[in-house]
């Protein structure tokens, strides 16, 4: 039986016509979206990242493990184009609060539920800005004693890159800009897009 498709809010549901996404809210009313990456393009891609990574792990058991907030989109549509063997569990750390800026600080605010000693983790994170969470990320498990840990990104931003870390498995890689969609927020706002976009703050822009 054919199933409808999911419903999903879109930039361009909300924006009728245009191709620019103006939240109606008085305060909110600088803020626009253009569109970066669409949602079909997301699904096509993590589908293939799916099959890179069983191919670089046929048979194995993968933890898949999700940084909150801002991967739980890319991880659930991750972990059902997985075959095989496959456990998850999240982890959050301190983020940029409601400003488009870091403050290099990171700080665990909620652990994992197990044990990852003797597991393949795979770290699923929704963006690799500076670099500094998935550093501080690494440290943490690799004194756990996993078996061996890779990591996934949907989105890599290489040119903001501070710390010496990289992604196993990239999304798309893109310009230096901020985005929200697809899990990423702007003030915990927007993560329910399906495309990812670029937001501009109009007159209170502060990058
Ligand atoms: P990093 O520690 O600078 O690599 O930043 C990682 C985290 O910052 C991501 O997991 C996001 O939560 C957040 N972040 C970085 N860039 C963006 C962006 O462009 N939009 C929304 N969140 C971002
Ligand atoms: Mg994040």
């Amino acid at each position: 039986m054919r199933r409808a498709a999911l419903e999903c809010p879109s930039l361009e549901n909300s924006m009728a016509k245009s191709t620019r996404y103006k939240p109606k809210s008085k305060n909110k009313a600088q803020e626009s979206i253009r569109t970066l990456i669409s949602r079909e393009k997301i699904q096509r891609r993590i589908a293939e990242m799916a099959q890179e990574i069983r191919r670089d792990f046929p048979t194995e058991a993968l933890h898949l493990v999700g940084v909150l907030k801002g991967s739980v989109f890319f991880l659930t549509d991750l972990a059902r184009q997985m075959s095989g063997d496959i456990s998850l569990d999240f982890i959050a750390v301190s983020s940029y609060g409601n400003r488009t800026e870091t403050s290099g600080e990171v700080k665990l605010t909620r652990d994992l539920d197990s044990s990852i000693e003797g597991k393949t983790v795979i770290v699923v994170e929704d963006i690799l800005d500076t670099g500094m969470t998935l550093q501080y990320l690494l440290r943490v498990f690799e004194q756990r004693k996993p078996r061996g840990i890779r990591v996934a990104v949907l989105l890599d931003k290489p040119e903001r890159r501070l710390a010496k870390v990289r992604a196993d498995y990239v999304g798309f890689t893109i310009p230096n800009e901020f985005v929200v969609g697809y899990g990423l927020d702007y003030a915990e706002r927007y993560r329910n897009l399906c495309d990812v976009g670029v937001l501009s703050l109009g007159k209170k822009e502060k990058r």
